[in-house]
């Protein structure tokens, strides 16, 4: 069973779907914690109520990036993972960080990647005009949301969409692509070659 460590900034349905497909039995793993940035998100509470150990790891505690950073990877060295899932996220990852755990740190982005990186994937797609949008799980490396994509899932956009309701179709399928990344990763059936993210067949 692998152990299992969350980082969210925010409201954390992500981090919520991630535990409901723990506990329905579909991930081999455990959620060994919760890390976050803010002290005063909805996760934590999530977090509480699931009985996953938070660690607070409070931005505005710090100084500056390179303190908030040393104490970041001390407790994720502490925590000892074996797949840290950014659910949420909103901090860029320092490169000492992702070198450290490179193949053992996903993302979810709001947009099929590489279209939209960044901030505000659905406000770009839709100011972009474009037809179809959707969401990206991805292996987290030195670029911005640029590493091998695992699972990606589309949703149509409608010529009445605005930001709030393309974002909560992107949502829906988020909740669905983030634990099935999740639960191929435990199960090892991951193969990551260069940029190609292969998908070993089920063991029989
Ligand atoms: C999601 O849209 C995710 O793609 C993005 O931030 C949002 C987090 O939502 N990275 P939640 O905190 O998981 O509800």
């Amino acid at each position: 069973m692998k152990r299992i460590a969350v980082l969210a900034s925010g409201r954390g349905s992500n981090f919520q779907a991630i535990l409901d497909a723990i506990a329905r039995g579909e991930i081999n793993g455990e959620c060994v914690a919760l890390i976050t940035d803010n002290k005063d998100v909805h996760a934590i509470e999530l977090a509480k109520i699931a009985d996953v150990p938070v660690v607070v790891i409070n931005f505005g505690d710090y100084p500056d990036r390179t303190a908030f950073e040393a104490d970041l990877l001390t407790a994720m060295h502490v925590i000892n993972a074996d797949l840290f899932v950014c659910a949420g996220y909103r901090r860029i990852i320092g490169v000492d960080i992702v070198r450290e755990f490179v193949g053992k740190m996903i993302n979810i982005h709001p947009a099929l990647l590489p279209s939209f990186p960044g901030l505000y994937g659905q406000r770009q797609a839709l100011e972009y005009g474009v037809k179809i949008a959707g969401c990206t799980v991805h292996f987290v490396d030195e670029g911005l949301d640029a590493g091998p994509i695992i699972v990606q899932r589309a949703v149509p956009v409608f010529d009445d969409d605005d930001e709030k309701s393309l974002d909560e179709r992107i949502l829906a399928q988020e909740h669905i692509a983030f634990p099935e990344a999740v639960a191929l990763f435990c199960a090892d059936r991951l193969i990551v070659s260069g940029r190609h993210v292969r998908i070993l067949p089920e063991a029989p």
